[in-house]
């Protein structure tokens, strides 16, 4: 889809359609000016098709008299004094998916819509990205391909000439967002047989070479991961015939000398539970668990298109966690890169695993901060539901400043302790620590705690993305989570 600003008036518009927001008591500046022009026909016709302006409503007009435009696509927001960033992110996508079929161009006015504490420029970044959410498709294994969304090119409206190029480099960030985002849904959505840890190393070069000015790819194989000590994330990997890999994304658009943000992803490509095998039911959910390391892959891709000035590492720590002949045992204890040992209980806590090396293995970086992002635990999604992402940080600041980068990009955390109250529930009497908690509750705390025994020499936080990664159901769909909270927060630090 293909983004414009544009100043221009919802009555004179030419443009085959125009998106004008309407609430259930009010209408928005636009949709005032529609029926103005109309002479009272948008009103009466709302009301006779019984359009509430409800969050989810859309109702199409055509040939109003007194309209250039022949059609008028009435999105609901709810009291529009009321809406907020997640309010017009909702109504961008519902006009998309509305116009997913006939019409290739249309003219949004849902830029006029005021938002306490975000500026024009917010709210058409907003717009563009939600558009293109709303727009996304995985078809690629279907014989008959849809043919792509209808909606090609949208214009965005804005009142003033001088909101135009101030506007750009908004439209461009939502537009770098909106891919980055997209890109992690398609790693996510690819079926497990194909999307293994070589798959996502594979998709990692293609992405550094496309970007060689500012991204640079390495990936280690299990041999390198040996030598460097790797007995955790090996220990998962060991079971399958894929070979587990490392992948490390640079992105320099800082100065050199700036130390970096640094990025870890859970890759599990496909998780089993290994010898502690999951229930067959839904298993093949499980292909999602990679969604962590697929959303460092969108925020390394989004900041390559989007040239934001910060250092960024990003770090894709990918296995397969398999039962077979060379599979770890409950009880098998393993070394860990950090030198600590780990009596692994239960091979389906096998995130925890791959993570530890992988955060031991980054304090090369001497990183600024590191937040890694992990599908880790049932017990977050018991515990939040499938709403919020966990966080877990010892740092306040950090935590603050990913808690506010949620709300502000609408892709929202809520914190949980990592408090050392927890940390006797890891005990093991025969290693260092055991790879789950003693207690049958809790498990999403025990989890960061387990991490946080890797992660002493740099400010942390991790997020526990098991519930908002993916939507399970008749709608299944990865969906890119938390790509908005991350870029949101990168681009925090640089204002
Ligand atoms: N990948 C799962 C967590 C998960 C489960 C995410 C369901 C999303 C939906 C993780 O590897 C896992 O299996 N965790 C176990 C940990 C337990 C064995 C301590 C869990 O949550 O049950
Ligand atoms: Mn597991
Ligand atoms: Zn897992």
């Amino acid at each position: 889809m293909e983004f414009q600003l544009k100043q221009s008036v919802p009555a004179t518009e030419k443009t085959g359609v125009i998106i004008v927001a309407v609430s259930a008591g009010d209408f928005s500046p636009s949709a005032l000016a529609v029926d103005a022009a109309s002479g009272g026909q948008l009103a009466k016709a709302l009301k006779h098709a019984g359009f509430e302006g409800k969050p989810g409503q859309t109702q199409s007009l055509f040939n109003l008299h007194g309209i250039a435009a022949d059609q008028v696509l009435v999105v609901g927001t709810g009291p529009l004094k009321d809406l907020d960033i997640r309010g017009l992110q909702r109504a961008a996508a519902d006009a998309v998916k509305a116009l997913a079929r006939g019409r290739k161009k249309a003219v949004s006015f849902l830029t006029e819509l005021e938002i306490k504490g975000f500026s024009l420029n917010d709210r058409i970044a907003s717009i563009v990205r939600a558009s293109l959410e709303a727009a996304y498709r995985f078809d690629e294994f279907k014989s008959k391909k849809g043919d792509g969304h209808g909606l090609h090119h949208l214009t965005l409206a804005v009142a003033e000439k001088a909101g135009i190029s101030a506007g750009k480099k908004a439209m461009a960030w939502g537009e770098a967002l909106g891919s980055g985002i997209n890109s992690a849904r398609d790693l996510g959505n690819q079926p497990p047989n194909i999307c293994h840890p070589s798959y996502i190393a594979d998709q990692s070069r293609a992405l550094g070479h496309a970007h060689q000015k500012h991204l640079s790819v390495k990936v280690l194989g299990e041999a390198e991961m040996k030598k460097l000590g790797m007995g955790a994330f090996l220990a998962v990997s060991q079971g399958s015939a894929q070979e587990g890999k490392l992948v490390i994304i640079e992105y320099t658009g800082g100065k050199k000398t700036e130390a970096p943000v640094v990025l870890v992803g859970k890759g599990v490509s496909f998780d089993t539970g290994g010898i502690s095998i999951k229930p067959a039911a839904a298993m093949d959910e499980m292909k999602y668990d990679m969604c962590g390391a697929a959303s460092v892959f969108g925020v390394m891709k989004a900041l390559a298109e989007s040239g934001l000035a910060i250092n960024v590492v990003g770090v894709l720590a990918c296995a397969e966690n398999m039962p077979s002949g060379n599979a770890t045992r409950p009880g098998d204890i393993v070394t860990s890169m950090s030198g600590q040992t780990i009596e692994i209980l239960n091979t389906d806590a096998e995130g925890r695993l791959v993570l530890c090396d992988a955060l031991t293995y980054i304090s090369r970086y001497k990183p600024a901060v590191v937040i890694d992002v992990a599908t880790l635990t049932g017990a977050c999604i018991v515990a939040l539901g499938k709403v919020v992402s966990g966080l877990f940080s010892p740092s306040d600041e950090l935590a603050d400043a990913l808690l506010d980068a949620g709300q502000r990009s609408g892709d929202r955390a809520w914190r949980m302790p990592v408090w050392n109250d927890y940390q006797e529930m890891l005990e093991s009497p025969f290693a260092d620590i055991a790879n789950i908690g003693s207690a049958p509750n809790g498990g999403a705390i025990t989890a960061a705690c387990f991490l946080a025994r890797f992660t002493k020499d740099y400010t942390w936080a991790h997020l526990d993305i098991a519930g908002v990664a993916w939507i399970s159901g008749a709608q299944k769909n990865a969906t890119g989570r938390p790509v908005p909270l991350l870029m949101q927060y990168l681009k925090s630090r640089v204002s």
